[in-house]
């Protein structure tokens, strides 16, 4: 081997510890749960299976990717779309879109989410027609979220 092949181990071998490092960071880089406890929300707002997602720590903007549409059970069943957008502010979410909550068979799309400051031991979901409130509780740890293969129904009654 010539030379000019061991300055090209050399630069693969930097290469790959580059990558390597670049990959451990990414790995140890906060995650949408860490992003809501800071925000003052319980964790347990959004399930697991969540695939990537991004916030805007200026505008507070933040959107999530999830596996798939999937539906999962605190006291109400609660749907949440595969693309969920909304924005954080301290203890609050506000034009959250992609999560609906059932009530009484019906899906209405929730438009935001507040807990009290300080905490009243309730979290506030506004689904338009009301407030509805639950334990804060409930909330606690992202729950197991099933996938739904009736999506398109629960979006079609989501709209109503
Ligand atoms: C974050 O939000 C701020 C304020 O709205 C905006 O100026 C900025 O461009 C946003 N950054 C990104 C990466 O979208």
């Amino acid at each position: 081997m010539g030379k000019s092949g061991g300055v090209w181990i050399l630069a693969l071998m930097v290469a790959w510890c580059v990558l390597a490092a670049a990959r451990v960071r990414a790995t140890a880089r906060t995650t949408i749960y860490e992003v809501l406890g800071a925000q003052g929300l319980p964790v347990g707002l959004l399930p697991k299976g969540i695939v990537k997602y991004w916030f805007n720590r200026t505008s507070g903007e933040f959107e999530v990717k999830m596996e798939k549409a999937c539906n999962a059970k605190f006291e109400n069943e609660v749907h949440y779309e595969s693309n969920i957008k909304g924005i954080l502010g301290y203890g609050r979410i506000g034009k959250l879109s992609g999560v609906s909550a059932q009530e009484l068979f019906l899906w209405f799309p929730v438009k935001g989410i507040r807990v009290d400051v300080p905490t009243s031991g309730l979290i506030h979901f506004d689904v338009g027609v009301a407030d509805k409130q639950f334990s804060l509780s409930l909330f606690e740890d992202p729950p197991d979220c099933n996938p739904q293969d009736n999506v398109g129904d629960v979006e079609r009654r989501a709209v109503w």
